[in-house]
């Protein structure tokens, strides 16, 4: 099996360890790299440095056979609601179907524990519309991993999320498998083992799964 990736998000927590591990990856061809700064140079990495408001439709490096998508925002950095769903939803979306109408089987989406489209919370309701907009296309596999708090040191302030993490880490044994906090490399085992599956598979992954890989961290 020789698989073109396509990845967006690689700059972030979870989608640069999708990168180290797709790279590493003899199933891996090739991955393609969009993002909004440019990457290190590796071998079998294709990155191209794209303007994510205008993405060019009929770029040849749409043609892949999998995507995988960890691209997200806060409403913090993104200023309002809007713009956050624009991040979260309309983005992830307009690039699978992109992607999908230029070949590609396979989508993983990093998504979030408690998604749901009916949520009374923005964020939750967010994620999960972009889960159910991005199922339509009809994707042969289509995989969403839903992780609890990231566990990932951040170089940029996010003071709720920070003091969740001290707390975290602090009850680490005594909090339920559901909600305890899971690793960046965690998640991007479970979205690469969906992008590269044999055979296209679509399923739902919940937080409490990612604990039996989450070691190597
Ligand atoms: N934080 C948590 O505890 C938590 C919990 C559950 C689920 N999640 C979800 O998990 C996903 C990945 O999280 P993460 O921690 O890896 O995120 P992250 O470290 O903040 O990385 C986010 C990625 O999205 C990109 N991005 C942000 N705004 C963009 C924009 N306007 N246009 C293009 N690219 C943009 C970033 O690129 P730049 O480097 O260019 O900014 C970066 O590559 C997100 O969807 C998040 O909502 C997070």
């Amino acid at each position: 099996m020789s698989l073109r990736v396509l990845l967006v998000g690689a700059t972030g927590a979870v989608g640069r360890a999708v990168l180290t591990q797709a790279l590493a990856d003899p199933r891996v061809a090739q991955v393609v790299a969009l993002t909004r700064r440019p990457l290190a140079a590796a071998t079998k990495l294709t990155n191209v440095v794209v303007d994510f408001d205008n993405l060019p439709a009929d770029a040849t490096w749409w043609k892949v056979d999998a995507v995988v998508c960890t691209l997200g925002t806060t409403r913090r950095a993104a200023g309002s609601n809007e713009k956050f769903a624009a991040v979260d939803r309309d983005l992830p979306l307009r690039i699978a179907r992109l992607a999908r109408a230029a070949g590609a089987t396979r989508f993983a989406l990093n998504s979030s524990l408690g998604a749901d489209a009916a949520s009374g919370n923005f964020y939750l309701r967010t994620k999960g519309e972009a889960e159910d907009a991005i199922r339509q296309l009809g994707y042969p596999g289509y995989t969403i991993v839903r992780p609890s708090l990231i566990d990932a040191d951040r170089v940029e302030s996010r003071p709720g999320e920070g003091l969740a993490l001290i707390v975290a880490r602090a009850l680490n044994p005594l909090i339920p498998r559901r909600w305890k906090a899971v690793k960046p490399g965690a998640i991007a085992r479970a979205l690469r083992e969906a992008a590269l599956a044999p055979a296209p598979v679509s399923r739902v992954i919940e937080s409490a799964e990612l604990h039996a890989t989450s070691a190597a961290g």
